[in-house]
């Protein structure tokens, strides 16, 4: 099992690299294009769909992942709850479940507060196990 573990650990994190790497480069999109061209409107259409299928599979191999560690610490308890509050956020928000806060939603979930706090969260938490 600790096998099972590492492995979902390794690709849960790639996963989540490549996922939200849509941040940064969005970021670095809008200082150096405005306005932004055709083609890269639809790439970070596409990406956005990537951003949503890979988070939700990264979070599931999280969760194999959480499961089956021989450690934990208060750290990484703290990295899981916000990996669940992000994904609940980003499932929420995508869906429009609640129609009514859908504007808080997304202020909560693009933050960049609680997007540092979470990879805080995974570095502090795996350098004390
Ligand atoms: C949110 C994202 C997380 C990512 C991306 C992540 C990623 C990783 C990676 C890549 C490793 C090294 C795998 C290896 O070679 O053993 C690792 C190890 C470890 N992780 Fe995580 N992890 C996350 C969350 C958690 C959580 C929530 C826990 C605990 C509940 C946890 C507990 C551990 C432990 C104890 C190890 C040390 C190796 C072991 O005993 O299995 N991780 N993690
Ligand atoms: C740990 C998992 C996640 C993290 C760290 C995360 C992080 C982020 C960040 C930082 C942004 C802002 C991008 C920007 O402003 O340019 C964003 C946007 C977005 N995320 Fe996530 N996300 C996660 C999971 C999800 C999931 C699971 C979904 C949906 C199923 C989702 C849906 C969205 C949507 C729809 C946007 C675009 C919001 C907009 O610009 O209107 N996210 N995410």
């Amino acid at each position: 099992m600790e096998a099972v573990s590492s492995f979902c650990g390794f690709w849960g994190g790639i996963l989540f690299i490549v996922a939200n790497a849509y941040y940064p480069a969005r970021l670095i999109a809008k200082k150096f294009f405005r306005p932004w061209p055709k083609d890269l409107i639809l790439f970070f259409k596409r990406y956005l769909k990537a951003h949503m299928t890979l988070n939700l599979i990264a979070f599931l191999a999280i969760l194999i992942h959480g499961h089956y560690a021989e450690e934990r610490n208060i750290y990484l308890t703290g990295c899981f709850i916000v990996t669940v509050f992000l994904t609940v956020e980003g499932i929420l928000m995508h869906y429009r479940v609640i129609p009514g806060i859908q504007r808080q939603l997304r202020m909560l979930h693009t933050q960049q507060t609680l997007f540092m706090l979470w990879v805080l969260l995974i570095i502090i938490g795996h350098s004390a196990v």
